[in-house]
């Protein structure tokens, strides 16, 4: 199960997968950060296709095309934002990315890339973030079976020694 499981530090736009994650906000409508980036990347129609549904609850996620992106689709989904960790965060990132992988499944894809959601902006701390990532990614793994291949992007170095330490733990 964990040879489907890659980390890569990398700019998540540049990935050739079936779907790239998006850490959107409610509007879908776009924003800084790594929604930003695969915004600019993937070209003006698809803010025109995310204007279509109605934005997006927090903890949910919504599938669009990936138009100018290598990856064929972009799964918007929406984290929490961080206020100190009692206020339901946990719950909600772990929404977050169960729905992911519930919409990718829907749609028959067989890889996704996620960056750290919410551990930007939205200020989540990233050990904390990266746990329920991981721990997410193994229950898919054991629910959908057609799943070959989870890509974490870590965008720092930092990041990045979180995933592999945490990877370490979750996939012993
Ligand atoms: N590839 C991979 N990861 C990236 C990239 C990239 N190109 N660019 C940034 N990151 P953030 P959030 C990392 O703030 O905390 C937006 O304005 C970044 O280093 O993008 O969920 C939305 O519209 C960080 O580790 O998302 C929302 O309003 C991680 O991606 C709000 O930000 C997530 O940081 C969402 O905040």
């Amino acid at each position: 199960m964990k040879e489907k499981i890659e980390i890569i530090k990398e700019d998540i736009t540049t990935l050739a997968v079936d779907a790239i994650v998006n850490a959107a906000n409610n509007t879908l409508l776009g924003g800084g950060g790594v929604d930003g980036a695969i915004h600019r990347a993937a070209g003006i129609k698809l803010v025109a296709e995310c204007a279509t549904l109605g934005g997006c609850r927090t903890g949910d996620a919504k599938i669009t095309g990936g138009y100018k992106l290598p990856a064929r689709h972009v799964i918007h989904t929406v984290g929490p934002v961080w206020r100190g960790g009692t206020k339901g965060e946990p719950e909600l990132l772990r929404s977050a990315y169960r729905r992911c992988f519930e919409v990718a499944h829907e749609n028959g894809l067989r890889s996704i890339a996620f960056p750290a959601v919410s551990a930007g902006v939205y200020g989540y701390p990233m050990d904390q973030a990266c746990e329920i990532a991981m721990t997410e990614a193994k229950a898919a793994l054991e629910r959908y079976p057609e799943l070959e291949r989870i890509v974490f992007v870590p965008f720092s170095e930092g990041a990045l020694r979180i995933y592999r330490d945490t990877f370490a733990r979750v996939f012993p």
